[in-house]
């Protein structure tokens, strides 16, 4: 007979299915409990509530695992590519050759943005921030693809706004960058890889081909692989969350990309960047910041230090450092904040108020210093996260409309006032 737990409220005992994870994960499954008892769970922040049951990513946060369909990240960070690894976490397992050859054929037929898309550039105030850009450009795909708005969509009908979507991501992002120095963008080519093609539509220019360093395609690849997918989090839920409404695939993305552009979540990488900077011009007194971020006096906090989930270490925080020195070296770049970030996290993972809380460095903390050294402004750093993270919202929103998931709606303990009387406005004080 399978698990169960048992609830004692009052003198009424509630039996509550254990339901199992394949990596050993329990849960006790509550679906049922406000029918049986009349009484909800209240879990602020869901730091304990189980959203889904999903098969894309398993992470153990006490140990420091991430795998993604079975595999660990730290091979597929060696030896996998982005294009590859997006086939892996949308389709379920790794593609044949064949396979492999026709979606990269399939996305790279895609790149093209329709040109209306370029007069929305004219309307962003100069400076505006590249996030608020991406959310905007990404939610208006589903107005230049109307049929994608369509209820009840074939399996293959998804598929196509799905490989649309991963092609024209590339595309809107680099024109974001180019349109932020007021050059002219770049179309995409259809004989690069994803990558490349990115960087070429990136950094390249109109009269000549650019040649892009392959060191630098493959410290883009690995970092866009770390940031592939993370299970359940503030964005990839609010995806899932917002897609339950059957809103469409480019609404739903579009909305995933404003979560993560706050500085707990996704804009952690620029934020890192900047106090690495600011500390730098205050004279490089390590110490100093340590304890302003320990005093609870006062509202800094080290950026790019702990995470919801891993208490241990976080295993993309590991590669990425590693990856961070050696494209350093192969570029031959001395960045003076690089040695900033090690002093810091030397001190303070020595200091007893992040060892007695288990805050490590987390993704978000090196990787700003490999985009800079890669020529990307700081407020790019974000936008190329969501660049990252957009397979694995998409392997989430299929596989909640896969589950037939309900609409997400969750229940709330109203603490505010009761039975008041409406005055007229001339009483009131
Ligand atoms: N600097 C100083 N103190 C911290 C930090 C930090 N970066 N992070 C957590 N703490 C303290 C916090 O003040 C609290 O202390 P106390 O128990 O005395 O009240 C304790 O550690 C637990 O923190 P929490 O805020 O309750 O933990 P959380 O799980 O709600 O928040 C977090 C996780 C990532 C939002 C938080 O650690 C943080 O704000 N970190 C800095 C921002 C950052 O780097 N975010 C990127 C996360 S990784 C990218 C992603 O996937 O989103």
């Amino acid at each position: 007979m399978s698990e169960t737990a048992q609830l004692k409220i009052g003198d009424k005992t509630y039996d509550l299915p254990v339901i199992e994870g394949t990596e050993g994960e329990k849960a006790i499954d509550i679906s049922k409990l406000r029918d049986q008892s009349g009484y909800v769970t209240l879990d602020i922040g869901y730091k304990n509530t189980g959203a889904t049951k999903s098969a894309i990513t398993f992470l153990d946060g006490e140990v420091g695992i991430l795998k993604y369909r079975g595999y660990p990240i730290e091979q597929l960070a060696e030896k996998s590519t982005f294009i590859e690894v997006a086939y892996l976490l949308i389709y379920g397992k790794l593609p044949t050759a064949e396979q492999l050859q026709a979606f990269e054929f399939e996305i790279s037929h895609h790149t093209l943005v329709h040109e209306d898309m370029k007069k929305f550039f004219d309307g962003f105030p100069s400076g505006s921030h590249p996030m608020g850009q991406l959310s905007s450009l990404i939610g208006a795909l589903a107005a230049f693809n109307p049929a994608s708005l369509k209820q009840g969509l074939s399996a293959g009908e998804i598929n196509i706004e799905i490989i649309k979507l991963i092609a024209k991501m590339s595309t809107i992002v680099s024109w974001i960058y180019k349109k932020s120095l007021g050059h002219p963008v770049i179309y995409p080519r259809n004989k690069y890889d994803y990558v490349t093609n990115f960087m070429h539509m990136t950094f390249g220019q109109r009269t000549e081909d650019v040649e892009i360093d392959p060191v630098v395609v493959s410290a883009m690849n690995k970092l866009l692989i770390l940031h592939a997918d993370h299970e359940q989090n503030c964005s990839t839920s609010t995806v899932r969350i917002v897609g339950s409404s059957d809103a469409n695939l480019y609404a739903s993305i579009s909305a995933g990309i404003s979560a993560l552009w706050g500085p707990l979540h996704g804009g952690a990488n620029q934020a890192v960047v900047e106090m690495l900077q600011k500390i730098k011009e205050d004279g490089g007194d390590v110490d100093k910041w340590v304890a302003k971020a320990k005093d609870k006096n006062d509202p800094f906090r080290l950026m790019g230090f702990g995470h919801r989930v891993y208490k241990n270490f976080d295993p993309r925080a590991k590669i990425i450092k590693k990856a961070c020195d050696d494209i350093l070296e192969k570029l031959g770049i001395n960045d003076e904040t690089l040695e900033i970030a090690k002093k810091l996290e030397e001190v303070a993972l020595s200091d007893p108020y992040f060892v007695e809380r288990k805050l490590y460095p987390n993704v978000d903390f090196y990787s700003g210093i490999i985009y800079t050294a890669l020529g990307f402004p700081t407020e790019m750093f974000t936008v190329l996260f969501a660049l990252g993270r957009l397979p694995g919202w998409i392997a989430q929103w299929k596989e909640m409309k896969a589950n037939k998931e309900p609409i997400g709606r969750p229940r709330q303990i109203y603490v505010g006032e009761t039975d008041k009387n409406y005055t007229d406005i001339k009483d009131r004080k």
